[in-house]
């Protein structure tokens, strides 16, 4: 069952309800980030998330609203929760009767943004898995994936990419922003290979794969942007999707 509850509740409210499974990949390489209480408590900062980015979170949430035209208008769709203050500044660039719902698996990250959103916040919070959403088809106008694909298996980033394209309408845009390939030249390729495959082990895969190579093929995807950030240690894409 989906667990629907607004900007101002507390996930542990519903706890009586049931919640998507914990994916293993999720237990097993990040439950000190993003499971254990104590890991919401630290990594809940913006200056540290800034500096895992290497000092990039701002300048990529400024592209990421710069690309949205800082103005946003219909449905939109937040795959995955992130630390910091992107949603609520997604929250505060959706005007009229535009709508930001958020998803996540996990109800402490869910209770963790909603503590980040103002009181009379109107943004939707739903437990979802990114690779099984219960939406249904062309319900969004556009969705964002910020740092989620490197941290899942291909499989499971394979169905996160299918489900979110099946969410968005004919016209509408979906927006990844993550890690890819650092060019030869750029010394963080020689620092990043050995962290990321100690912490994340499938952070890699976006440094020798392009991201649309893992779209659904049947999919009418059009590549509008791409863009590299840092020496190409971080991209952002948007797709138009039919
Ligand atoms: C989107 S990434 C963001 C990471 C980035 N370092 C940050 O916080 O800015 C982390 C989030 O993805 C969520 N997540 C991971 N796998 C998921 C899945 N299958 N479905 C929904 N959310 C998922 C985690 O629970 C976590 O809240």
């Amino acid at each position: 069952m989906t667990n629907h509850f607004d900007g101002n509740a507390s996930a542990s409210n519903i706890s009586e309800r049931s919640f998507p499974a914990i994916p293993r990949y999720l237990q097993a390489t990040y439950w000190w980030a993003y499971i254990h209480p104590r890991g919401v408590r630290v990594f809940e900062r913006q200056w540290l998330v800034n500096l895992i980015l290497w000092g990039n979170y701002k300048r990529l949430c400024d592209v990421v609203l710069h690309g949205y035209l800082q103005h946003l208008s219909g449905r939109t769709l937040q795959i995955a929760c992130a630390y910091g203050n992107l949603t609520p500044r997604l929250a505060a660039s959706v005007e009229g009767n535009g709508t930001l719902e958020v998803i996540d698996i996990l109800p402490i990250q869910l209770d963790n943004l909603a503590r980040k959103l103002p009181q009379d916040s109107s943004v939707r919070l739903h437990c979802m898995d990114s690779a099984a959403l219960t939406f249904p088809d062309q319900r969004f106008d556009r969705a964002l994936l910020f740092f989620l694909l490197h941290e899942q298996p291909l499989a499971v980033r394979k169905k996160t990419l299918a489900e979110a394209v099946r969410v968005i309408r004919p016209g509408g845009t979906l927006t990844i922003v993550d890690y890819a390939g650092p060019g030869w030249l750029n010394p963080l390729r020689y620092i990043m290979a050995p962290i990321l495959a100690l912490l994340e082990p499938f952070a890699r895969d976006l440094w020798k794969e392009e991201v649309p190579s893992w779209l659904p093929q049947d999919a009418n995807i059009t590549l509008v942007c791409k863009q590299r950030f840092f020496g190409g240690l971080y991209q952002m894409l948007t797709l138009k999707v039919g």
